[in-house]
């Protein structure tokens, strides 16, 4: 057998260096490198390069015309939201990885997954942070069927392989993927060395069983999972399950997605009895006011592939900072940065000397620059103080030289307004239709931003 080779990876940035040093020269990082046992079929390409043009099994140039392709297997969970940010159900072999904060709900709504798919698909559950016991527990509250549900308490990587290698479940769930280790290296469980060659071994695993394999991970506070950006690359899909504290709604995002659309959301509410589907949820993202509030836009919002109406809040007021603060929440802060500039340059409203707040209502993530035009609107009317129009809606970008661009799907976005009883539509010019109304919702196309400001009226 060939020797085994030994490298050393640093626990921080997750690079690898043939020999020791104090020093990671990639990420600066002191006393970080940590020694790792290479096994012989690791080492990418070595020990099979004897006789390799006369191996069948060797990679050869073809035509892709030629390729034979592999149908994705797919099957339904059974919980339409979680099928549609999947793109379509669950993919034989593929790994996901389920990234959010503490509490928001990644065990349970795995756990109701395998509640799901009961019989039909054989799971395991490996949890690294819980006992058996609540494990069960939790089963029991969110009344799943218990006999069929398995589960294992491990955080040892080889073994939860081994074990999963004896059972074959048809999915593997890994909660979560900070706690577990390998036994090549010694550094803490949850370092970036540790996560990545767990994660590395759990992809394996997966492509070589067919086994989907579904990864929890920790966020930090920058809102990434925590751990090496590599861990991202290395699985099939990324999804986020994201969520106000303080509100039961949980929205739960594909960042990437190999077999479906990214962007895609899926939404739940979170209840007593675990989380349960919001297959219509247009409208729950708006905030139930008495009347017109100042500092308040609606939008339709289009992530995924469905249109959502989603409230736009802005507080602007006097700041007693020489820099008065910009936060944007559920937005990006640099594009509010970009839409004051524009609103100064091109509205004639200078907020230079105010603090000025948005918020997404309903904790969710916006985006796509559709939700310029109503940033705008929202901040001018608390500025201005002065409520928009009831009933009102609007989506456009914004450019520099404060012209509105169009945005995809304008039509659809618009039926789903009118069909929500909005009576008065905001929209980029190529965006609207060739009749100024639909249904009972009149439609003002604008180029600029000085009109849509007009048309607020
Ligand atoms: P959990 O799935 O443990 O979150 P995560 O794995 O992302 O850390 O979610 C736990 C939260 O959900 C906890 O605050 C309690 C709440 N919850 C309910 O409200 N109802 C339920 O039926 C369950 C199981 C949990
Ligand atoms: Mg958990």
């Amino acid at each position: 057998m060939a020797k085994a080779k030994t490298a050393y990876v640093c626990n921080e940035c997750g690079s690898e260096h043939s020999k020791w040093q104090g020093q990671c020269v990639d990420c600066g990082a002191w006393n970080t490198l940590s020694e790792i046992t290479l096994s012989p079929a690791a080492k990418a390409g070595t020990g099979r390069r004897s006789g390799y043009a006369g191996d069948a099994t060797a990679p050869r140039v073809q035509s892709l015309g030629d390729v034979v392709q592999n149908v994705e297997a797919r099957t339904s969970i059974g919980i339409g939201e979680l099928d549609r940010v999947l793109g379509g159900g669950l993919v034989d072999g593929s790994v996901v990885l389920i990234g959010g904060d503490p509490g928001i709900g990644k065990s349970t709504l795995l756990l109701q997954m395998l509640g799901a798919l009961g019989e039909r698909l054989s799971g395991l559950y490996v949890t690294g942070e819980e006992s058996l016991a609540q494990v069960a527990s939790r089963a029991q509250r969110l009344s799943l069927t218990l006999a069929p549900l398995r589960a294992l308490a491990e955080t040892c990587v080889e073994r939860i392989v081994e074990h999963a290698a004896k059972e074959k479940p048809r999915v593997l769930i890994v909660d979560s993927i900070q706690t577990i280790w390998t036994e090549l290296l010694t550094a803490a469980p949850g370092s970036v060395s540790q996560v990545r060659e767990s994660a590395a071994k759990l992809t394996r695993f997966a492509k070589e069983s067919g086994t989907s394999v579904f990864l929890v991970g920790h966020v930090t506070k920058e809102g990434g999972i925590a751990g090496p950006r590599v861990l991202e690359h290395m699985v099939d899909a990324v999804l986020y399950f994201e969520g106000e504290s303080g509100s039961r709604f949980r929205v739960l995002r594909a960042f990437k997605n190999r077999f479906g659309a990214v962007n895609e959301l899926g939404v739940f509410a979170m209840s007593d009895k675990g989380l349960r589907e919001v297959p219509n949820p247009s409208a729950i993202f708006l905030s139930a006011h008495a009347g017109p509030t100042p500092g308040s836009a609606v939008m339709v919002t289009r992530e995924g592939t469905r249109p959502l109406l989603v409230e736009v809040q802005a507080l602007v007021d006097q700041s007693p900072l020489a820099n008065p603060r910009r936060v944007a929440l559920g937005l990006e802060q640099n594009r509010l940065a970009m839409l004051l500039a524009v609103l100064h340059r091109h509205g004639g409203a200078a907020v230079y000397d105010q603090d000025v707040f948005v918020n997404v209502v309903g904790g969710i993530r916006v985006q796509e620059t559709a939700a310029d035009l109503p940033v705008v609107l929202a901040v001018l009317s608390s500025f201005r103080d002065r409520a928009l129009p009831e009933k009102l809606i609007a989506f456009g970008e914004i450019g520099l030289s404060g012209e509105i661009r169009p945005v995809p799907n304008g039509e659809e976005r618009l039926k789903e307004a009118a069909t929500h009883g909005f009576l008065k539509a905001i929209v980029p010019k190529a965006n609207a239709p060739r009749k100024s109304r639909i249904g009972e919702m009149e439609v003002v196309a604008v180029d600029r931003l000085s009109e849509a400001l007009q048309a607020t009226g």
